[in-house]
């Protein structure tokens, strides 16, 4: 048995609002933990004074939920207590441990969250699909901080090429990451990867880096090294964090998870473009196999391989435009936060909420 908690606010003191809310909430909690009705064993509502006009368990029994133990209390007013707001506390059949349970903030109500105030957006998915891009366009839109988690795995595996370490020496590897030292620094909201102090955000998005980051990255230890890094940054801000294990591994608790896919010809193209804006010189087969046999790695690794979230949602981009991927994707957020961020689907963005650059397609990542 696990108990799941969740949150929503309510516009306004009126019956359709309540029941609208509370549905949406009890929609999200059992989305997102993929729960069966039958198990759901009992729902508890509570509402803050200022709301009396329907029961919210209601909204439970018009889901179906019909055999659990329904009840709704009014809570006691506390003062600076965030105003107009349902929570709810689902009693669940469950073998799950209770530290994977899914609980949901939406709208005001994700400033309750416990662990964390910030919002996290995850963007996975496989190379060249476009994640980089989405990812720092998303985070202009909506002022969050874009988190490329790739540039760290990239940094371990750039220090292996500089020292002349084999990228079989598994042993040479883990020792060398005990004095490893790799920061982040967010810029102008750019991400900077220092190395013992030193910027070497540049160096990162070559060739040989790429092939060396995906076989460094299958080694547990440096994910482990990595993936305290990731969540601390994480705790500190509003995020959109892209990589491959990030919805899955990193951030299982994220409000928004997206999975970003388009077809291996379509990413060749994408990243040979991107090689060509970096003046290295290459054809459309050798970036193809490259792609494909780091994806084969990634994918197929023991631990943390790419995959997509359960409760992630899928774009595939291959016959989009990054302005169609960045409206689904805003469409998605605007879902997934209850209308607290992102922009609603019959809505596209605004000629001055398009982020610089849009036209300019760098796809990377
Ligand atoms: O930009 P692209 O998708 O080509 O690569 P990246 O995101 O910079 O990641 C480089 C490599 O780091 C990937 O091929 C993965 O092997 C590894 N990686 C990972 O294992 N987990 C992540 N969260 C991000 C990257």
């Amino acid at each position: 048995m696990i108990a799941i908690r969740g949150a929503i606010t309510v516009d306004n003191n009126t019956r359709d609002d309540i029941l609208e809310s509370a549905g949406i909430l009890l929609r999200e909690v059992i989305k997102s933990n993929q729960l069966g009705i039958q198990q759901i064993v009992s729902v508890i509502f509570t509402a803050t004074e200022d709301l009396d006009q329907a029961y919210p368990a209601e909204a439970a029994r018009k889901l179906g939920i019909t055999d659990a133990g329904l009840m709704c209390q009014q809570e006691m007013h506390v003062l600076g207590s965030l105003p107009k707001c349902l929570r709810v506390m689902l009693l669940v059949d469950s073998d799950a441990l209770q530290s994977d349970a899914k609980h949901i903030y939406l709208r005001d109500a994700v400033n309750l969250r416990q662990n964390s105030s910030f919002i996290a957006i995850t963007i996975d998915g496989p190379a060249g699909v476009g994640k980089g891009t989405l990812a720092k366009r998303l985070a202009e839109a909506l002022g969050f901080t874009h988190v490329d988690s790739g540039a760290l795995y990239r940094a371990v595996a750039y220090n292996c090429l500089e020292t002349s370490i084999p990228l079989d020496d598994v042993d040479r590897i883990k020792s060398s990451l005990l004095d490893l030292n790799i920061c982040v620094e967010y810029k102008n909201n750019e991400q900077i990867v220092l190395l013992h102090g030193s910027d070497i955000t540049s160096t990162l998005r070559t060739p040989e880096v790429s092939e060396a980051s995906s076989v460094t990255a299958a080694i547990p230890a440096v994910r482990e090294k990595l993936l305290k890094l990731q969540r601390d940054v994480a705790a500190k801000y509003n995020i959109v964090m892209e990589g491959r294990d990030i919805g899955s591994q990193i951030l299982p608790n994220a409000q928004v998870k997206i999975y970003l896919d388009a077809n291996i010809d379509e990413r060749a193209r994408r990243r040979l473009s991107e090689r060509t804006h970096m003046g290295i010189t290459t054809d459309l087969d050798t970036v193809k196999l490259e792609i494909e046999e780091r994806d084969f790695r990634d994918m197929n690794r023991k631990h943390s391989p790419l995959k997509r979230a359960a409760d992630a949602v899928l774009i595939d981009s291959t016959d989009m435009s990054l302005q169609q991927v960045l409206e689904t994707a805003l469409g998605i957020v605007y879902i997934k936060t209850g209308g607290s961020y992102g922009i609603h689907a019959s809505q596209s963005l605004k000629s001055d909420c398009i982020p610089h650059n849009l036209s300019n397609q760098s796809n990377r990542g």
